[in-house]
């Protein structure tokens, strides 16, 4: 489905990249207070400052993940907790969400989507512009043939 969005924005003009979390090494925040309290960079030295570097020069930002125990994962949400050091610099962005789950109602991802909104909400400008629903995948390959491909393709041509 990332890679549709990606296609379909890139088609229409707007290059995308797609970062795949399981690659990365990405530490939780352990609230030291170094970049909050003290004004600096984040002590961890991991791929964080990579892909922070990356959310702020992004004109849009999409967040995908599956749904795991009707919550984000936790891959995605230690990304999350890590913006904290530059976060106030992650402003005027466009987001879309993708969630993948088991499940096939789409109102049982409302929370997932919630958690999303608990960080844009946290940042100056952000617009929550569009949602693909992966409803219905449990196995890899199983969203494969289902509408939410094409709907994740569409929207990323929209960008
Ligand atoms: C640890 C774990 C917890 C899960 N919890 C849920 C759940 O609460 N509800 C649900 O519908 N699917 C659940 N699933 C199924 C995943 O959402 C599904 O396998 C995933 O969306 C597939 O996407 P992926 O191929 O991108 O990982 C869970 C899967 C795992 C591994």
């Amino acid at each position: 489905m990332c890679d549709q969005f990606v296609n379909g924005s890139t088609e229409a003009g707007h290059p995308a990249e797609k970062i795949f979390l399981k690659d990365k090494k990405i530490n939780y925040c352990t609230g030291c207070g170094t970049c909050i309290d003290r004004g600096k960079k984040c002590s961890q030295k991991d791929d964080m400052a990579e892909v922070l570097d990356k959310m702020v020069d992004a004109d849009v930002i999409v967040m995908a993940t599956p749904v795991y125990f009707y919550t984000m994962c936790g891959q995605m949400k230690t990304l999350i907790d890590r913006t904290c050091s530059r976060y106030t610099e992650i402003t005027n962005k466009d987001f879309y969400f993708i969630v993948t789950a088991a499940d096939d109602s789409k109102p049982a991802m409302e929370r997932t989507l919630e958690e999303f909104r608990g960080f844009i909400n946290c940042l100056d400008g952000a617009n929550e512009k569009g949602i693909v629903y992966g409803t219905g995948a449990w196995n890899m390959g199983d969203i494969k043939g289902k509408p939410a491909m094409k709907n994740a393709y569409e929207m990323g041509k929209q960008v």
